[in-house]
């Protein structure tokens, strides 16, 4: 707890550029939530470096992803919103939590098992250890829930896990964080190849919707995505493709999947294509006016950046030394 209410924490990396799946996924329901909770926001570029970056690159991107968490309607007076790499005790508390994982259960992370086999000549410790790195982010702020998209769901499991492992060496050090999964939109998939998700690494431009798409590339990329020859707008497994679209047009349109279904009854697909990719443009069409005006403001961004960074840094460390003084680091002498 921070003064009444709950933390809530999460990040995203600025690599590749933003999908949909990010937004519908994550970004939105951090909105939702901002009033609520005390809220940390990061741009987790230590995490970025685990894939080889072009530095100049990543900087840009860090900085465009800060922009656009405040453009999706994140207030940055409310929301602690900053660089990862601005508060070192992510990476002091990584440390520490990296002595309390056993490299059996980060053998089983999936998420490294394909990044590894994408990336087979660089499969670097920091690939390996990189959920250690996301548990210390979380755990840093005694946090209580992280609001996530589905493919993140492991690593939260392991994070628990080892926040409980440590409580029950040390006593109620770390708070145990609950993951907070959207209604809608946890899991959206390629629109080429709806077994996969949505991903920003997708070689095929077709399979994302980006979040600076215009407008007609958003209509096009929905027209042109992968369906099936049953012809009927219907909810289930066996159309994974519609059920994707459905899966986006409810989360942009704050509909069920009921609702939709009646709604597009006995229409054809061409015509359901096209409202969601209206539907889309909806969203994002306002996201980027404001994330262009906002980029222009060189002096707001560069507060924030400077302002938040002390914030969190404050509340880390606040963790950071009660940890430290329970594993049996010396004391600080002033
Ligand atoms: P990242 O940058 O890959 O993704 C950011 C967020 O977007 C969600 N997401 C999706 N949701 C629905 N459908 C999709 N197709 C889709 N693709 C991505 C992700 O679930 C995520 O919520 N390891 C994290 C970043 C991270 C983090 C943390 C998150 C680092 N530390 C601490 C939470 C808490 C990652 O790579 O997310």
């Amino acid at each position: 707890m921070i003064g009444e209410k709950k933390v809530l924490f999460s990040g995203m990396q600025a690599t590749g550029s933003l999908t949909l799946g990010n937004y519908l996924g994550a970004l939105k329901n951090w909105v939702s939530l901002s009033e609520e909770y005390e809220c940390f926001y990061s741009v987790v570029d230590m995490h970025s470096i685990t894939i080889r970056q072009d530095a100049p690159q990543l900087r840009k991107r860090a900085r465009d992803l800060l922009t656009l968490y405040i453009a999706a309607g994140l207030d940055p007076e409310k929301n602690c919103i900053y660089y990862q790499s601005h508060v070192s005790g992510h990476a002091e508390l990584a440390w520490i939590l990296n002595c309390f994982t056993y490299m059996g259960e980060l053998n089983r992370m999936t998420q490294f098992k394909d990044k590894a086999a994408r990336h087979a000549d660089n499969i670097n410790a920091g690939l390996y250890t990189y959920p250690v790195l996301m548990a210390a982010d979380i755990l840093l702020y005694q946090t209580d829930v992280v609001p996530v998209g589905n493919d993140q769901l492991q690593h939260l499991e392991l994070t628990r896990d080892i926040a409980q492992r440590f409580n029950s060496i040390y006593g109620e050090v770390f708070t145990i964080p609950e993951p907070y999964i959207g209604r809608v939109g946890a899991r959206i998939m390629s629109l080429q190849n709806p077994s996969k998700k949505m991903s920003k690494s997708d070689e095929n431009p077709n399979a994302s919707i980006y979040l600076m798409d215009d407008p007609d590339t958003v209509i096009r990329k929905c027209k042109r995505a992968v369906t099936d020859s049953e012809g009927v707008i219907a909810y289930r497994e066996e159309q994974p493709g519609l059920r994707n679209l459905i899966d986006i047009y409810c989360a942009c349109t704050d509909r069920t999947p009921e609702e939709t279904v009646k709604e597009f009854d006995g229409r054809g697909y061409g015509e359901f294509k096209m409202a969601v990719g209206e539907a889309v443009v909806g969203v994002l069409k306002p996201l980027q006016e404001r994330y262009v005006r906002l980029s222009q403001d060189k002096e707001l961004i560069d507060r924030v950046i400077k302002e938040n960074a002390e914030k969190a840094g404050y509340y880390a460390q606040k963790t950071l030394r009660k940890v430290q003084k329970k594993v049996g680091f010396p004391e600080r002498i002033r």
